[in-house]
């Protein structure tokens, strides 16, 4: 996908990030993503008082794509307020490989609005699936 296809998911990254609830960490986490329909889902982190329970931008916009009805996720943008580009967390990834396939893109947006573009097998190999249940 070109960057010019990606322009309205980079918008809706940065859009999100600008809904973080962020107080503890003040580090505030937009995510967006295409599914197979290239219809946009969204999120922000959300953290908690009771700090472990707190949730990623990209779990949120996992979530809102399910709940919507999408299935995969074809290219998700990862975009933080300051100290970009902001690399998806060890879970995140994990919920990724879930919720993605191997033509899944993860592009993180980097100071300068470029993107580094990774695949999932890049940030996560050797990842743990339902393959592994049989
Ligand atoms: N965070 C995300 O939302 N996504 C990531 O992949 C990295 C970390 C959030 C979690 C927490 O609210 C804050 O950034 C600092 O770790």
């Amino acid at each position: 996908m070109s960057k010019k296809d990606l322009l309205p998911l980079i918008a809706a990254t940065t859009a999100a990030y600008k809904k973080a609830y962020a107080p503890y960490s003040k580090f505030h986490v937009g995510a967006a993503l295409y599914d197979e329909k290239n219809n946009i889902h969204s999120g922000c982190n959300v953290e908690n008082s009771a700090y472990p329970i707190g949730c990623c931008a990209e779990q949120a916009a996992v979530a809102a794509m399910i709940l919507a009805g999408g299935h995969r996720i074809k290219d998700i943008v990862i975009q933080a307020h300051k100290n970009n580009p902001c690399p998806p967390c060890g879970a995140c990834r994990q919920i990724i490989a879930e919720h993605g396939n191997a033509d899944t893109r993860i592009h993180l947006v980097n100071p300068d609005q470029s993107l580094s573009s990774y695949r999932i097998e890049e940030l996560l190999p050797q990842a743990f699936s339902t393959g592994h249940f049989k």
